[in-house]
């Protein structure tokens, strides 16, 4: 059953897991690790025997899974078919996505509570039902949530949403998954993943002036770009960490995300225990510093990193300047000190129409701190800012405590809008108003993401990603056209003022935090019997039906849905947009199966013609149309099919729309097992040229299934429409245990009946 936060044990029982699996580990390697290979391979699931090599996949068992509201919704569906009364880790759900700013906290969470009231009455009963914890609208942003209660360092957790590397800031390695990842270890399974490239990054030097953590990340992704992190995980080191706070720290971790690594995290320090004592966790800072040799890379590695990392990088923070990035990606970078060239050379509106601050990125204590002593400045001054400024907090803890101590009045007395804890205008959750969509305008924000229509849906918005201090400096400056930091600012009474870094900020508050409990709807201790909430007339949630097993028959005479030409990522097989609606309701999302597939007869993306009635028609109503005739279908794919992110419905839609397999040139290693999981075959052609015996109409066989054994093959017959014949073989990479999901009907199937 979850808790309000990590206890003592169960933090005890992770350090001696640790402890355990890196002796057996230490022994077969006969090296010194680094922090992220202590926690890695801490967490093992077979210690003994995985292979231990960058590029590999290697099996792992997570200590906890967070959940965000959109994304929870199939995952505790999925969950629910397993038949397991609880989950194998504690699970805490978190409604932070749904809810959309616009009049400010108290109405905007009233009307969230009302639209999306079937989903929260869902999710709420689920955890009652499976003792997992939820945190109610209004508690905060799941990655600010994690970082005050659950994370810890050492700790491996995944979360159902891209920046849960947040918790790295406390030294935890936190990975952010699709659902499926997430529902493997919930119901006991290990977590698969590519075994990272390790990149030190060394900080030198201590940040001064107004440059913040944030610049230091902003400075990685103008270095390697957002495509630089890709199956690496980046372990900060030297002298520069033990400057930076642990919301700091957590900050850079957060951003990671826009580098696509597999996570980002800081070893253990006195900055961490700091935080860790003032959010009422006495003694899991104690526990850490107890246990401090596992949460830290070897002294070895220190001495010689160059050695032991794959790579390392070098910032100097005492050269570092303030950083802004944008518009429409985060690796677009410049500095303040030549941002105004870089608006002017891009032709950007140099009038800045809105700021924002917070969201799970940029609200910690420390940073409200700093930005209310600049707002100080200002009224000081007897002025207000030039731009409309929304701070998002990300919890009620820092809302409440930034309230008891002030700076939320001297935000608001300068202009600033409070909005609730929640994500709100970071996910597009923004109702804005005053201006037409598709009108040109820049905002600045302390975010993490910056692609177009991210934050307010139009697309002609230019945004534009800094620290904290940066933001509100913009804000006070009103546009891009000079140096905020280095301009003068005309007072009230004519004086001429500039302004100036705050000093003496507390990192975190002296009396400590606010501790927000009401938000935490804890586990029922009989919830066995809960039921769970969904109308039956819902459009956005549905229980699942577990798909049928294996006919245990060779599949004959199936039709040809789709051959995909190009590129087929998930994207492009269910599609997200306004979908995502739809994301706890499988068969409505399935209205969108391969929208954005390109037909290779035809060139078109999303139609294809219906061998029933001789119609061009999109291909959900076709897939429905051979499944409503009892007729199952075969999608075939080019190279490198289904990339792109790990959405569980890119597999489960064709799989509930009637498919039964899909054959490619070749599959993306983790859709490829997301079709395994939901029992659908991937097949690839042995010769990558039988692609071209594909041909429009075709009718396939699929022989050797009662054959079907690691390694073997499967015979495919194409029957085309001229009343000839091709042959071809296909190959498989399903082991032992995923032809027992195939079997089965689906890998939770399997789980069910074991
Ligand atoms: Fe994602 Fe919410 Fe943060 S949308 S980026 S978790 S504020």
């Amino acid at each position: 059953m979850t808790s309000v936060d990590s206890t003592a044990a169960y933090i005890e029982t992770v350090y001696r897991k640790m402890a355990t699996a890196l002796a057996i580990v230490r022994q077969r390697l006969a090296r010194p690790l680094t922090y992220t290979e202590k926690i890695l391979y801490g967490h093992l699931d077979a210690p003994a025997e995985t292979e231990l090599e960058a590029g590999r996949y290697i099996k792992t068992r997570p200590d906890r899974v967070a959940l965000q509201d959109a994304t929870a919704q199939m995952a505790i569906l999925q969950f629910m078919l397993a038949g397991k009364d609880e989950a194998a880790v504690p699970v805490t759900i978190h409604c932070d996505h749904l809810i959309r700013a616009h009049r400010g906290a108290g109405p905007d969470l009233s009307l969230a509570r009302n639209e999306n009231r079937e989903v929260y009455d869902f999710l709420t009963s689920a955890s009652q039902r499976y003792g997992f914890g939820c945190w109610l609208p209004g508690a905060g942003i799941i990655h600010q949530v994690i970082l005050e209660r659950y994370a810890f360092p050492g700790l491996m957790m995944l979360g159902t949403d891209s920046h849960t590397p947040n918790a790295g800031g406390l030294g935890a390695f936190a990975s952010g998954v699709g659902g499926a990842d997430a529902v493997d270890v919930m119901v006991g399974m290990p977590w698969e993943v590519l075994h990272p490239h390790i990149v030190g990054v060394h900080l030198k030097g201590r940040l001064h002036g107004w440059t913040a953590p944030k610049d230091i990340i902003l400075r990685l992704l103008a270095v390697l770009t957002c495509a630089g992190g890709t199956n690496r995980v980046f372990e900060y080191f030297g002298d520069g960490v033990e400057s930076i706070s642990a919301t700091g720290k957590s900050t850079i971790c957060n951003m990671g995300a826009e580098l696509g690594a597999t996570t980002s995290l800081f070893p253990f320090d006195r900055r961490m225990q700091l935080y860790l004592q003032s959010c009422g966790r006495r003694e899991a800072a104690e526990l850490a510093g107890q246990h401090a040799d596992l949460l830290r890379a070897d002294p070895e590695v220190l001495a010689d990193p160059t050695r032991y990392f794959a790579e390392v990088i070098e910032i100097d923070l005492d050269a570092l300047e303030p950083h802004v990035v944008g518009p429409h990606s985060p690796d677009r970078a410049t500095t303040v000190s030549g941002m105004a060239a870089h608006v002017a050379a891009g032709g950007y509106p140099e009038k800045v129409s809105y700021a924002m601050i917070g969201s799970c990125t940029n609200s910690s204590y420390e940073d409200m701190e700093k930005i209310a002593a600049m707002a100080g400045q200002l009224a000081d001054r007897g002025l207000r800012l030039k731009t409309p400024l929304l701070i998002t907090p990300g919890s009620e803890q820092v809302r409440a405590t930034i309230e008891r101590d002030g700076q939320l009045a001297r935000l608001e007395a300068v202009g600033a809008t409070v909005l609730a804890n929640a994500c709100g205008p970071c996910i597009g959750q923004w109702n804005r108003e005053g201006l037409e969509k598709g009108t040109k305008n820049s905002i600045i924000t302390s975010y993490n993401r910056n692609f177009p229509k991210r934050n307010d849906g139009n697309p002609e918005t230019c945004c534009f990603i800094a620290s904290p201090e940066t933001c509100l400096a913009y804000a006070i400056h009103g546009d891009f056209s000079r140096d905020p930091y280095t301009t003068e600012i005309k007072a009230a009474d004519g004086s001429t003022f500039r302004l100036n870094p705050p000093q003496a900020v507390h990192e975190v508050p002296e009396a400590g935090f606010v501790r927000d409990v009401a938000g935490f709807l804890a586990p029922l201790e009989n919830g066995g019997r809960t039921e769970i909430k969904i109308r039956p007339e819902s459009e956005r949630l549905a229980i699942l039906d577990p798909f049928p097993p294996w006919s245990g028959a060779d599949f004959r005479n199936l039709r040809l849905l789709l051959k995909a030409r190009g590129k087929c990522t998930t994207d492009h097989i269910s599609p997200a947009g306004p979908w995502l609606r739809f994301r706890g309701h499988l068969d409505n999302i399935s209205n969108n199966i391969f929208n954005g597939a390109v037909n290779a007869f035809t060139g078109e993306a999303g139609k294809a013609v219906n061998g029933i009635n001789g119609e061009i028609q999109p291909y959900n109503e076709i897939a429905r149309a051979y499944k409503t005739a009892g007729e199952s279908w075969v999608a075939v794919g080019d190279t490198n099919y289904g990339e792109g992110s790990s959405r569980e419905h890119a597999a489960m839609s064709p799989r509930h729309m009637g498919g039964l397999a899909v054959i490619t040139r070749s599959f993306a290693r983790i859709h490829e097992t997301n079709l395994k999981k939901q029992g659908i075959l991937p097949l690839t052609f042995t010769r990558p040229e039988d692609y071209d015996l594909v041909q429009d109409g075709d009718r396939i066989d699929l022989l050797g299934l009662t054959e079907l054994a690691p390694g073997s093959t499967v015979r495919l017959v194409l029957h085309h429409r001229d009343g000839s014949i091709s042959d071809s073989v296909l190959n498989h990479s399903l082991n032992a245990e995923q032809i027992a999901w195939f079997k089965a009907g689906s890998a939770l199937n399997f789980l069910r009946r074991a």
